[in-house]
């Protein structure tokens, strides 16, 4: 095992920090080079680079952890490899083959191993694969060459307060129209929601819900998380939409839900004038992982969620974060596949 880095990992934030290594793989000429394991953490491109002109990019999000044995590993990646695979056709970029996307990430994390943070400490590596348009682009049209990196970066929670339940506010901005890249992990999703993300915290809430553009009377999914409902009787409701992201948080968490807790798992439309009957909300995602809502403020209007009040994640929450958290930290026995090792 490495020596670890000097880190005061129980107080980190989430937060960039330049680590060691990055994995780099470039398409030219029509074919994916061999790819490679890199110190040099700047990039140099032309400046009509299609990702700066058109922002024909897409990314991912994923962790490391070291389990309570003193392993790294990380979860589902197979997941993140098919949803970039995905992102990359809608945005006409060459998709990166998912058998290398998830080695790259073994390679990178192994690379990188000082820097995942010690079990218990609360914290992980973050894992961040990405791809870009590198050729000039003048006319609008796909570039002709790509760039797929992976870096890392050691963080701990998403929202300033950890597990405290946050506020949020319903967005007078819309995420993503009812056919548009919504469903993809594109950075043009997230250029857009910069406007509405810096009002929204200068107000004094942690993040924005956003609606269904075409009626503004459905739930979507926040900036960064798709979100969990519990109801009175203790059973998941989940939104579904075309237009949010597929996260493979929340896809594990019905799996925990039904087949670990026998919870009963609903995935359906759900409308914003309903859900101040739900008890507990929560923001599910890989930063977040799952993240507790206070309150919603619907221009003023505050939908409460009862079992989130008291400072505390609520009760089914709690559950679910723990059996979740139990597998990515091996703990918890997870479905086959689940939890890959890497060094
Ligand atoms: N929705 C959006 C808009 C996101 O940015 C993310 C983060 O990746 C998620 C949902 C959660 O997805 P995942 O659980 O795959 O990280
Ligand atoms: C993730 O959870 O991995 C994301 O990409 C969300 C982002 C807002 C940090």
């Amino acid at each position: 095992m490495v020596k670890k880095k000097d880190i005061d990992w129980g107080n980190l934030d989430f937060a960039y920090h330049v680590t060691d290594k990055r994995y780099v793989s470039n398409f030219t000429d029509g074919a994916w080079d061999g790819g490679a394991l890199i110190s040099d953490d700047k990039i140099v491109m032309s400046e009509d680079a299609g990702v700066l002109q058109y922002s024909q990019s897409v990314f991912e999000g994923l962790k490391a952890y070291t389990t309570e044995d003193g392993h790294v590993v990380c979860f589902r990646p197979d997941l993140n490899a098919q949803r970039m695979y995905d992102s990359a056709l809608r945005l006409e970029m060459p998709p990166f083959p998912q058998d290398r996307f998830v080695d790259a990430v073994k390679q990178v994390v192994a690379a990188n191993e000082a820097w995942v943070p010690p079990y218990g400490s609360g914290a992980s590596l973050y894992i961040r694969p990405y791809m870009f348009g590198i050729s000039p682009v003048i006319g609008v049209k796909p570039a002709e060459d790509y760039q797929f990196r992976i870096f890392t970066t050691p963080v701990g929670p998403y929202f300033k307060g950890g597990a405290k339940p946050i506020d949020i506010k319903v967005s007078d901005y819309d995420r993503a129209a009812p056919r548009g890249t919504g469903n993809i992990k594109a950075g043009l999703n997230y250029a857009m929601s910069l406007h509405a993300i810096v009002e929204a915290h200068k107000e004094g809430f942690a993040e924005n819900i956003y609606l269904d553009p075409a009626t503004r009377t459905k739930i979507e999914e926040t900036g960064g998380a798709n979100t969990i409902f519990v109801d009175a009787d203790g059973n998941l409701v989940i939104p579904r939409s075309d237009s949010i992201l597929p996260s493979v948080t929340r896809r594990s968490i019905e799996v925990v839900a039904r087949d670990y807790l026998g919870i009963q798992v609903t995935e359906r439309e759900v409308y914003l004038d309903e859900i101040g009957a739900f008890r507990e909300m929560g923001l599910c995602g890989t930063a977040a992982v799952i993240s507790p809502v206070r309150c919603i403020n619907d221009h003023g209007k505050e939908i409460v969620f009862e079992d989130n009040n008291r400072g505390e994640m609520g009760p089914v929450l709690t559950k679910l974060y723990d059996t979740l958290t139990g597998i990515q930290l091996g703990r918890i026995e997870g479905p086959e596949g689940w939890v890959v090792p890497i060094c």
